[in-house]
This record gives C-alpha cells, structure tokens and sequence, in this order.
C-alpha cells in the first residue's frame, strides 16, 4: 500500500464515524445451517456456525464448490437455508438487506453514473440529502485512495479501482455487515496485496464486521481474525483458525515481513495440505 492510505496514513475512525454516524455493527450470527439445492441429496452446507462481531473479519476458505457462495448468499439472506436460522443482532434475518452489503468478484458497477455516484448509490435510495451524500462521497474516495477520480467514469478505471469503487460503495452504504465473494481474485497479484491492505486498513475503522470468501491460503490468513476451513460434499467447516498477522499489518509491521514470517509460512502450508486432502467434489445424484 502506498504510504498515502497504509494502515499508518488512514484517515482517522474520527472521520469515518461521522460520515456513516452509526456506531459499532451488531452480531451477524447463523447458527446450524444446512442447505440443500432443490433434486440435490447431498448438503450444499450442512450444520455450519458462523459468527461475524464488529471487530471480526471471518474469512471462508475453501476448494471449489466447499460452499463458500452458499453460505454468503445464506448471510446476505438471498438463499432461505432448508435448517438453521441466521439473525442480525436480535433479528431474524428474512431475506436481501440495506444492513448487509455484498461486494463481488466483479463488481456491479453502474457504467452510466461516475465514480462519487456510484459510492453513493445506496445512500441516494435511502433518501439521504445531497450534501451528506457529497461528503460521505468525498470521505469515501479519499479513504480507498481515489483522490481525484470522483468524477470519472467506471470505464476508465483499472481493474483494481474498480474494486476500490465497490468497496468504497459497501463503506458508505448504512450496512452493518459486509459480505465479500472473493473480491480480488480478478487482480494481478500487487494489486492483490494493495487491496489487501486497503481493506485492513478501512475495516476496522469501519466498526463494522466483514465475512469474505477466497480460495487463497495466504490472503486468508493474512487477513482474517477468523478462518473458517472449509470442505465439500456436504459443505461444512472443518477447521477453525484465529491467526494474529492482520493485527500485525495494523500495529505497523510490514506485510512483506509478515508474509515470510516462519510461523505464517507454517500455518499456510498446514491450511494448504488441509485443502488438499479434502476429497473431490461429484457430481450429486438426482434425488
Ligand atoms: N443454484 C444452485 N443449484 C444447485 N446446486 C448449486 C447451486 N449453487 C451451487 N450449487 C452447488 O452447491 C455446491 C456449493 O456451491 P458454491 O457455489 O457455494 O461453492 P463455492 O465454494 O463458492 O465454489 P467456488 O469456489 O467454485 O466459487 C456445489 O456443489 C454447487 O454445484
Ligand atoms: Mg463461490
């Protein structure tokens, strides 16, 4: 990251809270969850726990087709699980929410609007006045170092700005929670490793939980307070880690120091031979 917004040049959680004005998020919370796709006899999920806190960034890590999607779609609320319940604070969760933002792969972007509207989209539905949705706008581009590129379009943006317009949006929308489906798997690996840092460094000022998805060992444990393991057929946690190296990132050791760190190279070859043992995914049969 760039010494402009590092976890040692972001803007201060003073400025964040006024801009969104909400305070820390409440639990995001699913509890015994279990989902089967319609003439599927075999678990998408089966009996998963998950807990997402304001101070927590809970990381799916996976082969493909362990889950990971489901269970974001389960925690967004666009899946109805087959068992479990999933609550946000106390509340039930019934379906799609403004308290939960989804970032993508790739991002739903509106090409039509440039770079400051698309970050306030979801607060110009909500009916906020102009003048909250410029500063909330001004603060948002300034903290996933966008300064200058308001006015642009999505089209001139790299692959990575374009990541950071989709994050950037999830801050400044009035969620709670924010869900990431494996938000920088399209970048270059430098790219990669920025927006590594710039979602360290913009989350936790945030005060706001955040679950993400990736297939990367090394992103995961580098970014998670919590990883959760996961292994297909049926879907299901098989391991859970609480690694301290995004903390490190936030005290002001390097990332290059942390990433070739012994003990973080230990642990991203033990989740990768847990990976690698878990069986192949078949084909389900027909119920
Ligand atoms: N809409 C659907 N209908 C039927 N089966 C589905 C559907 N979506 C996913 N599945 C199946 O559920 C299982 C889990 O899929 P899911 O997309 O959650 O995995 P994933 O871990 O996100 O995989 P990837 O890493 O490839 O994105 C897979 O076996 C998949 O084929
Ligand atoms: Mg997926």
């Amino acid at each position: 990251m760039t010494a402009s917004h590092g976890a040692h040049g972001a803007a201060p959680a003073a400025e964040i809270s006024t801009a969104t004005a909400l305070g820390p998020g409440p639990t995001l919370t699913a509890r015994d969850i279990s989902v089967y796709y319609p003439g599927q006899t075999r678990a998408a999920l089966a009996a998963v726990r998950v807990d997402i806190g304001p101070q927590d960034l809970v990381v799916a890590l996976g082969p493909s087709g362990c889950g990971k999607t489901t269970l974001l779609n389960v925690l967004a609320g666009f899946i109805v699980p087959s068992q479990g319940s999933v609550t946000l604070g106390n509340v039930p969760v019934r379906g799609p929410g403004a308290d939960r933002a989804v970032v993508f792969q790739s991002n739903a972007l509106l090409p039509w609007l440039d770079v400051a509207e698309n970050i306030v989209f979801g607060l110009k539905l909500q009916g906020a006045a102009p003048q909250e949705q410029d500063a909330v706008a001004a603060h948002m581009i300034a903290l996933v170092g966008l300064a200058g590129w308001g006015r642009r379009r999505i089209w001139e943006l790299s692959g990575g700005m374009r990541q950071r317009v989709g994050l950037a949006r999830a801050l400044a929308s009035a969620s709670r929670v924010i869900l990431l489906d494996e938000p920088f798997s399209a970048l270059d690996p430098f790219t990669r490793e920025q927006m590594q840092e710039l979602l360290l460094d913009v989350w936790r000022q945030a005060g706001r939980g955040a679950f993400l998805i990736t297939h990367d060992v090394e992103e995961a444990l580098f970014l998670a307070t919590e990883v959760l393991l996961m292994s297909p057929a049926p879907g299901r946690i098989t391991e859970r880690v609480r690694p301290d190296f995004g903390a490190r990132y936030r005290a002001g050791e390097p990332t290059r120091s942390i990433k070739k760190d012994p003990a973080f190279i230990a642990m991203r070859e033990r989740l990768l031979e847990g990976i690698l043992r878990a069986p192949a995914p078949a084909a389900d049969t027909p119920a």
